[in-house]
Parts: structure tokens; sequence; C-alpha cells
């Protein structure tokens, strides 16, 4: 049998190459369904059963079981395993030992990066470059080619409003624009133009549906919103992936409108038949067998059956296809047509892949050793992680502004728990992320300001209330001429399972930051968190502030690159940041309401103890030069359908280094058939201007781009009067207003 198998394959792809390199659809789906033809339905099975390696301290372990799951045919497909030398392990079993000779998925979860690590994504899309991201994507899935890998669960196109949920972090922060942007890129940027080529590696889109807003923040809680809401706001990233190509999709561990996702009509329905993907779609973790507690099966083998008749095709880590479908065809409450629709998926995905023709495609030893680590890896560690971190704020201390730190002070004093820390520097889900390749923030500090002494101090942890670190910082903070606090939160304090009620900083952080404070000293704030804080005290009271996310690798060099001026910082937030989490949750393009707030009316909406502003705006971060706007234009007043209106705005650059400035283009649609938000990114440019340079930037927006869910649900465009905004960011813009008519 494996013997004609094979003859199969290499005939096809023999003609393949004849017809130059091009493998039609027919001939993938001849060879897909001549292997089915020959498969048991334990084989069959088997092709939908994911399974983790184990990783110990020193290395990779698969449960016995598994490697005769592997020999049996039972299990198709691998995750958590990674290395050249491991993974040509596993495969061998597959391909020498099992029947068929099907050969194995390896799947991980590169999400920022695999050995060399990227900033977290909600930092990456505060560059508000989505080339940025794909570039990250292309190297990211370079890397992981290189140590044996075909598949990653990545993007996340969970859009978040709520920094309570650990897990924005590896989203894109709240906007549907930015969103969609930044998840295609990286989709883009993971399968290449050909998913067969060695250093490219099939995504997963994660996690549908809406995973993003659970209910009070906390992960995995249940998800229920309007299907307005859904559509118009959480929606738009994970249809942009699936537009995108995305090979793979993964389900949410929530329950969305009453139906866990896992075994929800939405498969079928919005993302199979509506937005026309007819790739794999994998379960989370265990999924499959939550929906038990869920409380929408009653036994193992019920879920089993709605999660396969919903349209899961893999079954990842729950063990339950494996365990019930054979019963469940045999007694006919599933159809084998059923089963075989989801082998399909799977054997076309290892057929795009390149398995088929060399299993062993992903698994050179000499590949692993170039590729893992590589200068190019490094270096875009560092500029990616630059153009992620945001100047929040960069205000005079004595007259005198301390940013950026041109000429070195002679003694400067890193304090807090992240001054020479390395594997918090990668942030959560750095999965197999080196930290001994990690540049601390003193290494990085000690390479751009040589000839300083530069000295740190913890003062304390991320947990408890030990201050007995404290006595040691103040000293060394007396002592120095600059201090620069680094302080935030663990890599385990955001990402999965690491939700927070309270989102200051952890620990005894906030007190160490107040005693250093009142030694006097010139202090900068540099952050590293995997969520927006709320850093009220420290906006009044540290005249600079650079939030640094969870930058990666090259962390420090790109903090050090950015406090001396050596890069200007040109990130934006990609994310609201609250004062407080009663604020929560807090975004931009927020309704209006029927009593907005005014000051001089008491029954207006608004808090009693907190403004209703955040503390930072969606799209806000500084430079070192101010870029001064004005000049909003339009070409014309009134618009009809079919037209394109041109907006322009002039900005320039006041001050004394070159920069890059992002542009944002708003629009808010004043009078609708169901009400619409104050404000929607619409586009936005990032433009480089030279010190005192002035450039006009000019916007095209047409009819489709005002569409929205009107009272009947279609996706329309009602004409009317709008206005047009353009400014640095979502509080401060210029506006002007056009009419669009039939
Ligand atoms: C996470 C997924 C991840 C999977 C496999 C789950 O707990 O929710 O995002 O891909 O584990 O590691």
């Amino acid at each position: 049998m494996k013997m004609i198998r094979i003859i199969i394959v290499t005939v096809i792809f023999l003609l393949a190459g004849c017809a130059e390199n091009r493998t039609t659809q027919d001939d993938k789906e001849q060879f897909v369904d001549s292997l089915l033809a020959e498969m048991t339905l334990k084989e069959k099975i088997g092709q939908l059963t994911l399974y983790t390696s184990g990783w110990t301290i020193t290395g990779p372990a698969l449960d016995s079981n598994y490697r005769k799951y592997i020999t049996e045919g039972r299990c198709g497909n691998i995750f958590n395993a990674h290395t050249v030398a491991y993974n040509t392990e596993l495969q061998r079993l597959a391909i020498e030992k099992s029947r068929l000779g099907i050969p194995l998925l390896f799947g991980y979860d590169v999400i920022h990066g695999h050995r060399t690590i990227f900033p977290i994504p909600l930092a990456e899309a505060c560059s508000w470059e989505p080339a940025l991201a794909k570039k990250s994507a292309v190297l990211a899935a370079k890397e992981a080619a290189a140590s044996g890998l075909n598949w990653t669960f990545n993007p996340v196109a969970d859009l978040s409003r709520d920094p309570r949920w650990g897990r924005i972090a590896e989203g894109s922060g709240e906007d549907p624009l930015l969103g969609s942007l930044f998840t295609a890129a990286r989709v883009k940027g993971y399968q290449g133009d050909n998913l067969s080529d060695s250093n490219t590696i099939a995504a997963c889109l994660k996690h549908f549906a809406v995973y993003g807003a659970p209910e009070a923040g906390r992960d995995y809680n249940t998800v229920d919103l309007s299907m307005r809401t859904i559509r118009e706001v959480y929606f738009p990233p994970y249809q942009a992936a699936i537009d995108a190509g995305v090979s793979t999709v993964m389900a949410s561990f929530n329950e969305i409108n009453g139906q866990p996702a896992t075994s929800s009509t939405y498969i079928e329905d919005i993302l199979r038949k509506e937005w026309g993907f007819d790739g794999v779609l994998v379960t989370d973790y265990g999924a499959i067998a939550e929906l038990i507690p869920h409380g929408v099966a009653t036994d193992s083998a019920h879920a089993g059956m709605l999660a396969l008749k919903a349209g899961a095709d893999m079954d990842m880590q729950s063990g339950v296809y494996m365990q019930s479908l054979e019963g469940l065809v045999k007694e006919g409450k599933i159809d084998e047509s059923t089963v075989n629709r989801a082998v399909r998926r799977v054997l076309r995905l290892k057929y795009d892949l390149g398995l088929f023709e060399d299993p062993y495609r992903y698994l050179d030893a000499q590949t692993e050793t170039e590729v893992v680590h590589s200068e190019e890896l490094m270096d875009h560690a560092l500029e990616a992680g630059r153009r992620s971190m945001v100047l929040l704020k960069n205000e005079p201390y004595k007259g005198k502004k301390i940013l950026p730190v041109m000429n070195a002070p002679a003694r400067i004093a890193v304090i807090g728990p992240m001054a020479d820390n390395r594997i918090d520097m990668m942030g959560s889900w750095h999965a197999s992320g080196d930290a001994q390749m990690v540049v601390t923030l003193e290494e990085g500090l000690k390479n751009r300001f040589g000839n300083a002494d530069i000295r740190t101090a913890m003062g304390c942890g991320f947990y408890g209330n030990d201050i007995s670190g404290f006595k040691e910082a103040v000293r060394l903070a007396e002592w120095s001429d600059l201090v620069i606090l680094a302080i935030g939160e663990n890599y385990v304090q955001s990402g999965e399972a690491a939700s927070r009620s309270d989102i200051g900083l952890p620990g005894a952080q906030q007190q160490l930051t107040e005693t250093i404070v009142k030694t006097g000293k010139p202090v900068v704030a540099v952050l590293f968190a995997g969520r927006p804080l709320t850093i009220n005290w420290i906006d009044e009271h540290i005249p600079a502030i650079l939030y640094a996310w969870q930058p990666g690798t090259r962390g420090g060099d790109a903090v050090a690159d950015l406090l001396s001026g050596e890069y200007n910082p040109s990130g934006k937030l990609s994310v609201t940041f609250p004062r407080n989490v009663g604020q929560i949750p807090i975004y931009y393009s927020t309704k209006n309401s029927g009593r907005p707030f005014n000051p001089d009316d008491k029954y207006t909406s608004k808090y009693l103890d907190v403004p209703n502003e955040p503390l930072y705006p969606f799209g806000y971060g500084i430079g070192y030069s101010e870029i001064r706007y004005s000049d909003l234009q339009i070409d014309r007043k009134v618009i009809s359908f079919g037209d394109t209106l041109h907006i322009s705005v002039t900005i320039e650059n006041v001050g004394e280094y070159p920069t890059e400035e992002v542009v944002q283009l708003y629009t808010r649609d004043l009078v609708g058939s169901v009400t619409r938000p104050v404000k929607e990114l619409k586009d936005f440019r990032k433009v480089h201007l030279e010190a005192g340079e002035e450039k006009t930037v000019t916007f095209a927006l047409t009819a489709d781009d005002l569409r929205f869910y009107d009272i009947d649900m279609q996706f329309v465009t009602e004409p009317g009067d709008f206005h047009v905004m353009a400014g640095p960011h979502s509080a401060e813009l210029l506006t002007t207003a056009f009419r669009l008519e039939r």
C-alpha cells in the first residue's frame, strides 16, 4: 500500500514538475482522494488528532503512548515538539513505521518569534507598520521552519478593549482597521507565496470567535455581545486573515452568545459559508472535552459528536476524537462522510506544505544552525523593538528635558525588577525564546553609554510587599546623576490565564517608585508590560515615561537607542490607557449617548470620581520633535456614491530631530439609521520628516469606506453628513465636514 502511494505521489510531482512546477487543484484532490480511499477509519481519526509533546528541563519528551499512536497511525499531528533532531525522530516514526507513512504536522505557538523574540504583538501594532509585522512573521517562520516546525498557532486576531484580559498582549489592540492590517500582514509573512517553501509555515488564525471580550476581563469567561458589535468591531481582523489566505483557524475557548465556540454554528455559517474558509479548523487545547463543563454535552462522545458536526476538524489534546469517533460512526451517530470532510482538509494542508513530496523538508540540521539567532533575526529584533515602544511623556525637569540623554551623565542608576532581567523582557508566549540571548536593560545601556558608570538595584520583585531592597535602591539613586526606573510586569503577569482586576504596578513597585522619586533625582520611567497599566501617579510625578512593553531579545538595546536619541521614538498606542479599571471597557470609538458629558449638567454621562477621558488615548505617542498639524483640506464639500474624496493635511517637524509621524484619519457619520461612533479610524500614514521639514499628506475616501451594519444588518453606506478628522492621535484632531449624496 505504502509503495502504491509513494508511486502516486512521485508521478504527481513529476507531472507537476513538467508543468513548470504548477500542481493543479485537481492533482491535489486526486491525491487526497486516493489516499483517503486507502485509510481505515482509525487512520482517518488519527489525522484529526493533535497531541502535545511534553518538554522537560533537558529537552522534549513524548509520552511513550504517543510514539505508539504515531506508529499505529492514530496520531497524525504533534505540537510543542521542535528542533530538527527531535522532530526528525518523530517524523521517521510516522513515515517509516506507520502503515501509510503519512507525515506529521508539527505545530507550535510561534507568537512573536521562535528562538529570537520580537516585541509582543500588541507592542508591534504600536509601530503602525503592518510591513514590520510582516517581516517579523517572515523571519519567525524562517527560524521556526529551520527548527523543524511547519505550523504556527498565530496570528491572534482577537481584538480587545479590556486590559484586564492578559491576552491583550497577543493581539493588535482595540481597533478593527489596525487589527485587520496587522493580522493579514502576519498571515502573509508566515505563509509567504508558497506554503511548500522550506522557510514558510502554515499560519493559524485564532481564536475564533471574539475571545478578546470576556466578561469582566477574566480569561475563558463568557462572551455575550450584540451581533452588530461583533460584526463591526470584532470580526474584521478574523475576516482579514481569511482573505489573506490563512490555512488554518483555531476555535476559541469561550462561549459566544450562548454557544461554546468549539461547537458553534459560527464555524459553518460564518467562517465556512460566509467567509469561504475551507482549511483546517483546530480546536483549542482540550476544548472538546470542555463542552461538558460548558453544559452542552452530556459526556465526551456527545462532545465529540457536537464538535465534529459543527466543523471542528482537529482535536487538540482532548483525545475525544481518538476515543469516541469510531464508536459514533459505527453507531450511526456520525456519518463517515463527516469524518472524511475533516480528513481531506488535513491531508490538503500536508500536501500544500509539501510534506508528501518530502516529509523531511523542514528538517535540516545545517539550516537550523545557520538560521537560529542569525544576524538577520537579531537585527530585526532590535529594529522591531525600537519601532514598537511608545514615549508617553517628556516634560522638563528643573527647566530642561531629560530625554534624549545626549551626553550621558557620569553615573546612572537603573532601579527596579526589570533593571537586569532577561526572561521577562520576552513577555508571555515566548515559547522557546532563548533567555540567554536577551540583552537586558543594563547591558543595553552599557552598550550605548560606554563611558558612564551604570549600576543596578532591583529594589523589589514583582510580588508581595518585601521592601528590604529599598535601602540599597535609595542609596544608588542618591549616588547617581540620573535614575532609570525599570518597572512593570513579569512575563506571567500577562498572557494566557493572567487576567488582573487591578492593573497597577504589581508588588511593591508603586512604593518603590514613590520612594525613588522622593530622592529628588531626575527620573525616567521605563515600563515593561504586556498590557496598559494604570500609571496615573507616574504620569503626575515623573517627567519622562517610555512604554517599552515586552520588547524581546534585543529589548535592552532598543530602550537605550530610544533614551539616547539614537532612534527618535515613533510608536503610537494601539490601545487606550485607562486611568483606572473602573473605566474599562474604554476605547476611542465610543458612541455619543443621548447625554454626552456636559460639565454644567449633573445628569450627563460621567463618573463622579474620574474624568471620562483615558490617561492616554488610542493613537497617542510622542517623539523628541514637535509635529505641527495644519490646513486640513477636502477637495469638495459634497460627494456622490462612486466619487472619491481627497483629504489633505499639512504636518511640520518643528523640532530638532528627524522623525517619523503616524498621521491618522478618522470619520464620524453624524446621523444614521443606527447610532454611529464619534470617531472611526479610516486610514493612516507613517511619514518621515527631517528637522524643519513640512509635508502634505493626502488620503482618499470613498463611500465604501463609510459602510456599517444598518438597522436591517445590511452592510451599507447611508447618505448624509460626515465629519472627517486628521491629527496625531484620536483625541487631538482637526475637523472638517462633507456631505454624501445619492
Ligand atoms: C491557547 C492557544 C494555544 C494552545 C496551544 C491554548 O491554551 O489558548 O492559544 O495555541 O494552548 O499551545
